[in-house]
């Protein structure tokens, strides 16, 4: 038992966190115009537009939460004089509205992706499955929360942060502090782990066009216009 937490907590995060950051290298350097919408942009705009932002607003919430919360040093929490009892709290309330904005993005541009007949035709067995995977993380993060409900004290927090911070500064043994957590947030560090690992493979490269492509373009970006002639700003990478 041990040596699987051993293999599944300590050498996985380094398989996917090099395959993540390898084939992100070659694909943005290599393969930099493939990751695109096709043309069902077009198809149930309103839709797409709502579920889209309500996605993409709650993620990026997520994101910054999990880096700031999981990476930030313990005795720098200590120091400022944030509570761990408080930073759970903060970790239910925060990620617990954003998931929630998440789920109803998500659930849209599944709905939207898989019911839709001409979507679906369209749709790439990629661009469906990481939908899906997403989807899945998402639940078992918001399912996280009545288990954390039970430690408002924050010591199985604090177990996470060792580990994500035990792994990125190469600490052997890391593995050991997530050995007892409840199987729900084991199940969310492994998906997690394997997004990393697809990341590359999927249109989720495009989260790396963000710091590059979007500060510097101008409004929100039509591919091409209905009647299929090209729109501005079309020069550009869809995603
Ligand atoms: C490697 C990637 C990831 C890791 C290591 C990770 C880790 C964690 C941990 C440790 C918690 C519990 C926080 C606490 O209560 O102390 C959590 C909660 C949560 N996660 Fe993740 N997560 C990852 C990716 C994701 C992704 C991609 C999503 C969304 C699709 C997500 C959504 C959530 C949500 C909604 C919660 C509950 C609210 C919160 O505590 O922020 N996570 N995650």
């Amino acid at each position: 038992m041990q040596t699987l937490n051993s293999i599944v907590f300590g050498w996985y995060p380094y398989l996917c966190l090099t395959v993540f950051l390898f084939g992100s290298l070659v694909r943005f350097d290599r393969e930099q115009y493939t990751w695109r919408t096709g043309s069902s942009q077009l198809l149930r705009r309103r839709q797409l537009m709502w579920g889209s932002n309500l996605f993409h607003v709650g993620i990026l919430i997520i994101f910054v939460g999990h880096v700031f919360g999981l990476l930030t040093p313990i005795r720098i929490f200590d120091w400022i004089g944030i509570s761990h009892t408080f930073k759970q709290w903060m970790a239910i309330d925060v990620g617990g509205v954003a998931g929630l904005m998440c789920l109803v993005g998500i659930a849209l541009l599944t709905h939207r992706r898989l019911f839709d007949p001409r979507i679906r035709a369209n749709s790439s067995f990629g661009d469906t499955a990481i939908l899906l995977i997403l989807f899945a993380q998402l639940l078992l993060g918001l399912a996280t929360i009545p288990v954390s409900f039970g430690h408002l004290d924050g010591h199985e927090m604090v177990k996470f942060m060792n580990w994500a911070q035990g792994i990125l500064t190469l600490q052997p043994g890391a593995a050991a502090y997530v050995a007892d957590v409840h199987p729900i947030f084991k199940a969310h560090l492994v998906l997690g782990m394997t997004i990393f690992l697809l990341f590359p493979f999927t249109r989720l490269v495009h989260v790396w066009s963000a710091p590059v492509w979007y500060l510097g373009r101008k409004g929100y970006q039509v591919v091409r216009s209905r009647n299929g002639s090209h729109a501005a700003g079309s020069s550009q990478p869809a995603e």
